[in-house]
């Protein structure tokens, strides 16, 4: 398996992407924070297969997490992730350190309207102004095509998607189908911190969303089915849930039979907090 090249400094990675670029090859990128898992794989794999070169970034990026939140503790296994983008064919791989994403001085933030108001927002309110700022930088500094985002983070895309419209950001956006394990569970790096009676009542997680879902699309009635679906996820052994909501799928903004939805939840076992969101049929 080839490894992939690595670039720690824009420099490097301005100056490998430019030289693809005289070769008239196409760029698709894949922004992660590491801790690689299967979801990621399918996320370079779609990349690989609408571009002739993946660059994947690595970079946990503090400006999303609040001093409250995961940041010390969020997964980092460098040497693993690099394994992991060789088996998958990525091309280069691009590690930045805090220093070189955020120098000292550093004094800009990208916020982004529409689809970051609500659910996530209300319980992490620093959160896409740290994801569109540091996605806006990936994207100057990359200049790629294409990029591809997970489903899992369904909000984050939408708000990706109205970043680069609004900034004309020229970089076509795809969002991935969700990968999950044999029960259904969303693969996310945070699943790391759940031991196995953990993982068992988070495997219910999605099983409740997508019987509500369901229920939603049949009698329409969404307040009730959320209400009905956030007692499900408690009695499933979830310790807290944030948000459970049914939203428009293109706006995020209060659904509509007849509208394409989706149905979004974030909950808590233990300090780990979870989010997932499925389909609401039409
Ligand atoms: O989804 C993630 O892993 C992060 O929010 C992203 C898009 C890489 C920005 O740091």
């Amino acid at each position: 398996m080839p490894q992939p090249a690595i670039a720690e400094t824009v420099t490097d990675l301005r100056a490998t992407v430019r030289a693809w670029k005289r070769e008239g090859l196409s760029v698709g990128m894949v922004p992660t924070m590491g801790a690689l898992h299967e979801g990621h794989v399918s996320l370079m794999k779609l990349a690989l297969e609408k571009a002739d070169r993946c660059v994947v970034s690595i970079f946990v990026n503090p400006a999303q997490f609040a001093p409250t939140e995961d940041l010390d503790k969020y997964p980092r296994q460098l040497a693993k992730d690099l394994t992991c983008l060789a088996d998958a064919g990525v091309h280069l791989a691009f590690t930045p350190s805090a220093a070189e994403m955020y120098p000292a001085g550093f004094a800009s933030k990208v916020s982004v309207g529409g689809p970051s108001a609500g659910l996530e927002t209300d319980f992490r309110p620093h959160f896409f102004d740290g994801v569109a700022t540091v996605v806006t930088k990936l994207f100057l500094q990359t200049a790629p095509d294409l990029a591809v985002f997970g489903e899992k983070d369904y909000q984050q895309l939408c708000v990706v998607r109205q970043l680069c419209r609004d900034l004309d950001i020229p970089v076509e956006i795809i969002g991935a189908p969700t990968v999950r394990d044999a029960h259904g569970l969303a693969m996310s790096s945070r699943n790391a911190y759940l031991d196995e009676a953990g993982l068992a009542v988070a495997r219910q997680l999605n099983k409740i969303l997508r019987g509500a879902a369901a229920a939603i699309a049949k009698n329409g009635d969404a307040d009730g089915e959320t209400v009905r679906a956030r007692r499900a996820i408690q009695q499933a052994g979830f310790e807290g849930v944030d948000y459970v909501a049914a939203r428009d799928a293109l706006t995020l903004g209060e659904w509509q039979l007849g509208r394409e939805g989706r149905l979004l939840a974030a909950g808590w076992l233990g300090k780990t907090r979870l989010i997932d969101n499925v389909e609401i049929p039409t």
